[in-house]
């Protein structure tokens, strides 16, 4: 295959979860995937089965929270691949189930450190590269809970995260904020829901399965050129911001 023929997707936090899950499926379906974790020996040891299901994979170490591995990132994906087809933005953390009234600044700031600044510091590196490709994809992994319209209805129930709710509601605009500057242009930015999923996140308390949560971001992900740009997805279509 040529280098104009492959497609690189790059996904964040891919050493467990739904990472590991986007960038297992995303392989099979021919793309080569940059594995990228925090953690060199977790994130190699994913690559290494990756292969072993005979996916083109490759280790980048990426912290979303430090500047300098995300430069390091951006300029090892150029140098070897030198462009990117795909950024899943899935690495982020959530807090304790605590009150909004019981969340600390500091609190808050942890988790926007990784849900927030992690995807804009992300972003911003990789988008010179991913502007190099003739169909970009951005998928932001956010959640229902990051729902304002949902939040504001009184009468359902709503686990009240401060800081993991506020944060992926502010990552919704993030999505919302870089589609419209690239909207006539390949590029495209959407936010997507997984769904209620059992990952370490929860302490696997979620109803759904890796493979049901990653549906809808592999959807996002290979979007064709008539694909939307600027939405809140769920495996089942948009979700109200
Ligand atoms: N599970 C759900 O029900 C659910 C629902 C809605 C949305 N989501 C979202 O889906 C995404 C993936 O969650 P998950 O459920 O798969 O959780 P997970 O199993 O806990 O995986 C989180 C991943 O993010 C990585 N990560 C955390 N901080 C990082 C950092 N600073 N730099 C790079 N990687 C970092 C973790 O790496 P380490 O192994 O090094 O910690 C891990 O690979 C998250 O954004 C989450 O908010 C999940």
């Amino acid at each position: 295959m040529s280098d104009t023929e492959r497609t690189y997707a790059l996904v964040t936090g891919a050493n467990k979860g739904l990472g590991r899950e986007v960038a297992r499926r995303l392989g099979l379906r021919g793309m080569t995937v940059l594995a990228s974790a925090r953690d060199r020996s977790r994130g190699t040891q994913t690559v290494e089965e990756l292969r072993q299901s005979g996916i083109d994979a490759h280790f980048v170490q990426l912290d979303v929270t430090d500047e300098a591995s995300v430069s390091a990132a951006a300029e090892h994906v150029a140098r070897e691949f030198g462009r990117l087809d795909v950024l899943v933005n899935n690495a982020g953390v959530v807090e304790d189930d605590i009150a909004p009234s019981a969340t600390t600044s500091a609190l808050a700031e942890r988790i926007y450190r990784t849900n927030v600044f992690g995807v804009i510091s992300t972003t911003h590196a990789m988008l010179p590269l991913l502007r190099a490709s003739d169909a970009g994809r951005v998928v932001n992994l956010s959640s229902r809970l990051g729902s304002l319209a949902k939040a504001a209805d009184l009468t359902i129930p709503h686990r009240a995260l401060l800081a993991y709710n506020s944060s992926k509601a502010a990552l919704n605009s993030l999505t919302l904020h870089y589609a419209r500057e690239f909207a006539g242009t390949p590029l495209k930015v959407n936010s997507a829901t997984p769904g209620y999923v059992a990952t370490d996140l929860n302490d696997h308390q979620g109803t759904r399965t890796v493979e049901e949560g990653a549906r809808v971001v592999v959807t996002l992900a290979t979007l064709d050129k008539d694909g939307p740009t600027g939405g809140f997805f769920d495996e089942d279509g948009p979700v109200a911001w």
